[in-house]
């Protein structure tokens, strides 16, 4: 069976920076530790007043299909994963496809588009569909476009405004992919949660604290079902783990539950046990709390033992890198944590042709979803190809009093009118409404 997976991948970022330590923590009357070091985001993506969430996706589709060379007729599926969605009907990758068809000989009226929507989990469910459509046969040589695209805003004064994010992820899924073939084997946590939904409204209402846990319970779930089809895992088995990380802090407290969860039964845990003892098992304990309460305990050492510490440096660091700079991109935000471990490891000149990640996706309302996937050969050059350092030094930085007009502008319920902080070039831009209230966009040179 030929390997099917991500061939391609683009990286659009939002073109403003919002600086939380300097910036946002002073007005906020917070500790600049709470957003470096405890949320661990230095600076949010935003919009400039002429992207969204279609520039962003048309912006990184159009480099992506530039670098392969592709036409239209090359893709056959275009398939958008968001949660800011301006449109109960019209599905962002139509918005998308017309602006590529606007600097490309050729349309994609025979290319099959939607739009996915499970919260942050969708893009990895594009991703998932490409993959079914192309190994049933169906996708006539023909390679899926795919599309992880979010202004991810919270109302201003919640918890969640200081991980906000925005930016696109565009991805091509072919078979003999560059990048990574994707595991046939999946594993799921689903459940009717409220956590964290945008009951049509823009900005989300949050439960955060409970958003924390609903993310770890699905996690765990979805691991423990992975591991029921593709066997148990073991840390020596994967390079990375890119998760999910709405902020890297969260993925602090899923990388320690995820290693005492591998590390059971193995030599690490026999090792680690002279120093903290063996993990606590539920069958020794009476009640449930003490049981709860011993793995706190051992939680708590774990996470200072050098093993831990060393893995977490080696497996886990280098997948958050990226979300530091850009903060939550939503759907995108799983696909920059692969993005971010596989710049880290070109940085550091480590070849990873055949190594394993083990990536883990998450949506809000709320399912987790983790799967493999093998590193192959062309990887280095692919990912060379993109330019995210630059983008991410060439963001204007806002003052607070910008960041707040900024915010407004993006606010459907507002009319601001602001003037652009930064010249667009050689990009597809928002240009204003129709006359059925379609969002229009333009390309400048
Ligand atoms: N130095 C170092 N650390 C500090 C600090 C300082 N000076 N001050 C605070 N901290 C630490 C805190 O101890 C805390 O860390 P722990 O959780 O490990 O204890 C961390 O910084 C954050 O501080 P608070 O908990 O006080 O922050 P908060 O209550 O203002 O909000 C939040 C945190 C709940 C995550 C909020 O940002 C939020 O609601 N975010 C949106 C929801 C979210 O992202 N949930 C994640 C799971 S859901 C999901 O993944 C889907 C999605 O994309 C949204």
């Amino acid at each position: 069976m030929t390997d099917v997976g991500i061939d391609a991948i683009e990286f659009q970022s939002g073109k403003l920076r919002l600086d939380l330590a300097n910036t946002f923590a002073p007005v906020k009357g917070e500790d600049p530790g709470k957003y470096t070091k405890g949320i661990g985001i230095a600076y949010s993506s935003l919009p400039d007043v002429y992207e969204d969430i279609v520039t962003m996706g048309a912006n990184a589709a159009k480099r992506l299909m530039d670098r392969k060379d592709l036409t239209p007729d090359d893709i056959g599926r275009i398939d958008v994963a968001t949660e800011s969605a301006f449109d109960n009907s019209k599905p962002v990758s139509t918005y998308i496809a017309g602006c590529l068809e606007q600097v490309h000989d050729g349309d994609f009226h025979h290319a099959n588009k939607g739009e996915r929507k499970f919260a942050c989990l969708s893009g990895t469910q594009v991703i998932d569909d490409a993959y079914n459509w192309i190994r049933a046969g169906r996708n006539r040589g023909r390679a899926a476009l795919v599309i992880a695209t979010d202004t991810a805003l919270y109302e201003r004064g919640d918890p969640g405004e200081a991980t906000q994010g925005a930016g696109a992820v565009a991805m091509l899924i072919d078979e003999d992919p560059d990048i990574v073939a994707l595991s046939t084997e999946q594993g799921y946590g689903s459940a009717d949660e409220t956590d964290f939904l945008k009951p049509n409204q823009q900005f989300p209402s949050v439960d955060g604290k409970r958003s924390i846990q609903v993310y770890l319970a699905r996690m765990r779930e979805a691991l423990e079902d992975y591991e029921s089809v593709a066997g148990d895992t073991h840390p020596d088995d994967f390079v990375y783990f890119p998760f999910h990380t709405p902020y890297p802090g969260m993925v602090r407290k899923a990388a320690l539950l995820g290693y005492r969860h591998i590390t059971r039964d193995t030599e690490i845990e026999d090792i680690l046990a002279d120093d903290i003892g063996m993990q606590p098992r539920e069958a020794d304990f009476e009640e449930r709390e003490d049981f709860e309460e011993a793995i706190r305990a051992y939680m708590d050492e774990l996470k200072e033992t050098r093993l831990y510490r060393e893995w977490y440096e080696a497996a886990i660091e280098p997948t958050i890198q990226i979300a530091g700079q850009v903060g939550n991109w939503y759907t995108g935000s799983v696909h920059v944590a692969r993005l971010s471990a596989l710049r880290a490891a070109a940085a550091a000149d480590v070849d990873l042709a055949g190594e394993k990640l083990l990536v883990g996706s998450y949506g809000s309302g709320a399912q987790a979803e983790i799967h493999a996937e093998t590193v192959r050969d062309g990887w280095r050059e692919a990912v060379d190809a993109i330019d995210v350092e630059e983008q991410l030094e060439e963001r204007y930085d806002l003052s607070f009093e910008e960041y707040e007009l900024v915010h407004d502008v993006h606010n459907h319920e507002k009319e601001t009118d602001v003037e652009e902080f930064t010249q667009p070039s050689a990009e597809f831009v928002f240009t204003g409404w129709g006359r059925m209230n379609e969002r229009r966009y333009e390309y400048v040179e």
